[in-house]
Parts: structure tokens; C-alpha cells; sequence
């Protein structure tokens, strides 16, 4: 479904991604590991053409991504963004409806707040919560209002940045499952950027880590602790001793 072949992404003298190769397939779930400021984020925006890479091929279905109509291809993207991204000024059922309101997926007014009291109760938010502002909200409850949101038009590809960064772990464990579930249940194909390792293995089918630019390693989730990889061994057992420099 998303095949990437050869990024290139400098900002400056930054460069950031230095060839990087990543397939995921229909209907499976990909999570992207790596340490903060590795360019985790920016691979996911040159998927959705928030940033342009300098150099490489980027293939959504086939298609190339960069042409064609942006208003189609985005339409089939849901994305929960880091941080949650919610609109201040906009009662949670407008959040959640956001792209119902406007443009090619516009809906009747009503129609849309139907949906969207629907996705709040898919995250196990209660309809009273519709109308409420972000400010009014916990961590947790924004976390779940921005996940109603990403899958509020159905999307066949959904983009989850850091889903349980800030979160306690137990409401980290509730966002995971919420995750799995609606990923399994829509038959989406996802891709998760995140460096909770609780995370990777409630959400993955497949990893891919993220180093100097490029993927170091990717396979099945179950293959993870054999890798052999001396990377990916000290991300996820969180060494400070190891081939990646814990100083940035
Ligand atoms: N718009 C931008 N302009 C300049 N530098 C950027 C921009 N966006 C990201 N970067 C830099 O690119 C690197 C990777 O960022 P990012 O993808 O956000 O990292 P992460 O892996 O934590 O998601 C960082 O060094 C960051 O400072
Ligand atoms: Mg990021």
C-alpha cells in the first residue's frame, strides 16, 4: 500500500533521511521506532506531502503520491498527530467531524455530528463529551477524541504519531488496544511512529527502526527480540551502552 524507495530529506546541513526504504503492506500495521529527532515525523509527512523529499519514489497504492489530486489522495488518509493537534476554538464534535464539514467529504451538519457522537462512543467517549471545548478535556480523553477524529471518514491508511506519548501507562495500554482494535476492525493499514516499546508490541504486525537516516532494521514483530541487530537491541532494551550515541 505505501512503498518508499530511496528518501533523501535535508533541512540545511541537517540531513535527515539518507535513503530511506520502507514497504507496508495492505492492510497490515507498521511501526516506526527510532530516537527523538532520528526523522520519524518527516517520513510521515513525505507520505502525505507535507514535506517534499529532495530525492526518492514514493508509491500510495501504486500511484505516485506527489501527483494527481490532493484532495482525493488525502481523503484516504486519518491521522492522529503527535501532541493531538485539536482545534482550541472548535466544541470536540466539530474535532471529530472535521473533515465531514468541508470539502469532498462534506456532509449534512446533522449527518456529521451523528458520526462523530458515534466515533466518540467507539473510543469510549460518551455523548456529553461533544460539546465540550479541548481545553475542558484530560490527556487521555484528547488522545481519544484526536483517534475519533482520525477514523471519523473511514480511512484506509491511518498515520498514528506518538499515540501514547504524555499518557500514564494504563491509559497508554487502553489507546493501544483502541488502536489494534479499530486498525483490525476497519481493515486500514497503519503506520505508528513511536518509541514506547509497549506500544510496538500491542500495535505491530511489523517494525522498521529508524537510524542515521536510514531503516537499520525491519521485520515481523515476533522476530524482534532475535534480531541480532545490535540497534535495535539497545532501543528496545533501552541501554545507554551500544552503537547509538545516547549524547544528541
Ligand atoms: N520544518 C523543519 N525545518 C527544519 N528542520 C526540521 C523541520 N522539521 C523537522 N526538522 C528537523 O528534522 C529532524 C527530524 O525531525 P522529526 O522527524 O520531527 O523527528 P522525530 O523522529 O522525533 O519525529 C530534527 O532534527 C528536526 O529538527
Ligand atoms: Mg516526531
Amino acid at each position: 500500500m505505501i512503498h518508499m524507495e530511496g528518501i533523501h530529506k535535508s533541512f540545511g546541513s541537517n540531513h535527515v533521511l539518507r535513503g530511506f526504504d520502507l514497504d507496508i503492506p495492505k492492510g497490515s500495521s507498521m511501526v516506526i521506532i527510532g530516537g527523538s529527532g532520528t526523522g520519524k515525523s518527516i517520513a510521515l509527512k513525505c507520505v502525505l506531502g507535507l514535506v517534499k523529499p529532495d530525492q526518492g519514489t514514493i508509491l500510495v497504492d501504486g500511484k505516485d503520491a506527489s501527483s494527481g489530486d490532493r484532495d482525493a489522495f488525502l481523503a484516504r488518509f486519518g491521522m492522529l498527530f503527535q501532541g493531538g493537534a485539536l482545534f482550541d476554538s472548535l466544541p470536540v464534535w466539530q474535532n471529530v467531524a472535521f473533515r465531514l464539514l468541508r470539502g469532498s467529504l462534506k456532509r449534512p451538519r446533522e449527518e456529521a455530528r451523528a458520526i462523530a457522537i458515534e466515533k466518540l462512543r467507539r473510543v469510549g467517549l460518551k455523548s456529553d463529551v461533544a460539546d465540550r471545548f479541548p481545553a475542558e478535556l484530560s490527556g487521555g480523553m484528547a488522545k481519544r477524541v484526536g483517534l475519533a477524529r482520525a477514523i471519523a471518514a473511514e480511512p484506509e491508511i491511518i498515520f498514528f504519531d506518538e499515540p501514547t506519548t504524555g499518557l500514564d501507562p494504563i491509559m497508554s495500554g487502553v489507546i493501544n488496544e483502541l488502536i489494534r482494535e479499530i486498525v483490525v476492525e476497519m481493515g486500514a493499514t497503519a503506520m505508528t511512529i513511536t518509541h514506547d516499546m509497549t506500544s510496538v508490541r500491542a500495535i505491530a504486525d511489523n517494525i522498521a527502526m529508524l537510524h542515521d537516516g536510514v531503516i537499520q532494521w525491519t521485520g515481523p514483530v515476533a522476530e524482534m527480540d532475535q534480531s541480532g541487530d545490535p540497534y535495535l537491541e539497545q532501543f528496545i532494551n533501552g541501554r545507554a551502552e551500544g552503537p547509538i550515541e545516547a549524547v544528541r
